[in-house]
């Protein structure tokens, strides 16, 4: 093996100066698909699956891989091979969840604005276990399962007002948040749902946040939400299950130390053990976030009096964790060099906030260079846009010397697909 650049990304490491993606060379992957493209390599999904559950293996836990992080059905599909699950956020996910063969009673789906034709579509689907995240969602489903003559199973999610101490657009367990209720208001929320037609009571969900650094968050939500468990377990023999969410955070940076999972363990599983329920997990950064990278060429590199740009074809419809969270990703040269120079790395977008990188030491590459962004497999593509009318990229998965077009590049007849109306018709707005 060469010299990797991340903790735990072994898969993507410099042989003879070139990076690769497992046994494959970067630059073939660029030539053959173009760029931007986003390339994952299956060995690591596999292997921080199996971390989790090696690691975990005592409580047996179920995992839901969380879709939203990485929805490539390619991805997908490995994972519920090895036996994961799916955490589902719509109805689109657990269509894509479905169709990449995740059995529907592995299916766990939450968020707060789950509508009447998604929750249609669970029920027919079968699926595991509704996340709860309001009163009139119980109400709601409890009046759908009636109709169709069937059992909804339910977690409510119960936010133990925890700080993750992550960003405030991610932190999802604190009292001022939309997400799930208050230990108080859950326990009423439960007594509803017993005496509600058509539920069943299957567990307990919570989310922190996302990504959290260590595992002190958890600990003290498990505190917070013990006593809860303990009077469902003894109420209601259909509680089985206590849901810890996602949120294990991945090293985005040279020399960060990856998530400490065995002290994760050693916090989460005596507590839950206590607590008597089954533990399930909904991680999707973790599983996927340094198992993607995003490749782009070079295409300028311009200077002003203040600045140099190192301007690639990627841009933030591609990646938009940087603008938005302020999120640092390592940027390297895929031909390795030792020279370096002080940049910005931005995309070729009209917005200021298009950038990768700014202000940092960047490899002194040149025109027609390949460069990656690291650490894009989490939340890379699932939040891609077609902003400025940019087809979307391509994904490819590796598997050792094996390479899959995983989805194709969007050409710009993608763009108008959806446009029923042939320009011919443009001038002829009919009447309702
Ligand atoms: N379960 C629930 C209910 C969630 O809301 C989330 C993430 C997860 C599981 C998975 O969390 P993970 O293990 O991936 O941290 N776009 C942001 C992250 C948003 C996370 C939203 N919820 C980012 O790029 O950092």
């Amino acid at each position: 093996m060469g010299r990797i650049i991340l903790h735990e990304a072994e898969s993507f490491f410099y042989r003879n100066g070139r990076l690769h993606a497992e046994e494959i060379a970067i630059e073939e992957l660029a030539g053959r698909f173009g760029t931007p493209l986003y390339v994952y390599s299956l060995a690591h999904v596999r292997a921080q699956y199996e971390r989790l559950r090696i690691t975990l293996a005592e409580a047996a836990p179920s995992i839901h891989y969380a879709v939203k992080a990485n929805a490539c059905g390619a991805l997908i599909h490995a994972l519920g091979v090895m036996g994961a699950g799916a955490d589902v956020v719509s109805g689109g996910e657990l269509f894509r969840a479905r169709r990449a063969g995740i059995p529907a009673e592995r299916i766990v789906y939450a968020g707060i604005g789950k509508t009447g034709e998604e929750i249609e579509y669970a029920l027919g689907e079968r699926i595991g276990a509704f996340t709860v995240e309001s009163e009139p969602e119980l109400e709601r489903l409890s009046a759908f399962a009636r109709r169709r003559g069937v059992a909804a199973r339910v977690a409510i999610r119960v936010n133990p007002d925890v700080d993750p101490q992550t960003h405030v657009y991610t932190s999802t367990g604190k009292k001022e948040s939309k997400f799930g209720l208050d230990l108080e208001r859950a326990r009423c929320a439960y007594e509803r749902a017993a005496a509600l037609p058509n539920i069943e009571i299957a567990g307990v969900h919570m989310h922190l946040g996302s990504p959290l650094a260590d595992e002190k968050p958890y600990a003290e939500a498990l505190d917070k939400v013990a006593p809860l468990c303990e009077w469902l377990r003894d109420r209601f023999p259909s509680c089985t299950t206590l849901d810890l969410g996602g949120g294990m955070g991945i090293p985005y940076r040279r020399r960060q130390k990856p998530f400490d999972l065995a002290a994760f363990a050693a916090a989460v599983l005596p507590r839950v053990r206590v607590i008597g329920l089954r533990l399930a997990l909904e991680p999707g950064r973790y599983i996927v976030g340094n198992a993607g990278i995003l490749v782009a060429r070079v295409q300028y590199v311009k200077e002003n009096a203040f600045r140099r740009f190192i301007i690639t074809d990627a841009g933030m419809n591609d990646l938009i964790r940087p603008p938005l969270y302020g999120a640092w990703h390592e940027i390297v040269a895929v031909r390795e060099t030792e020279a370096h120079f002080r940049a910005d790395v931005v995309g070729p977008i009209c917005e200021s906030g298009d950038f990768f990188a700014q202000d940092r030491e960047a490899p002194a590459v040149r025109e027609g260079d390949l460069i990656a962004v690291m650490s894009a497999g989490a939340y890379g593509f699932s939040m891609a846009s077609n902003y400025n009318s940019r087809g979307r990229a391509a994904e490819v998965v590796v598997d050792g010397t094996r390479v899959m077009l995983a989805r194709r590049r969007e050409t710009w007849d993608d763009l108008v697909r959806a446009e029923d109306e042939a320009p011919s018709q443009y001038g002829r707005v009919k009447a309702m």
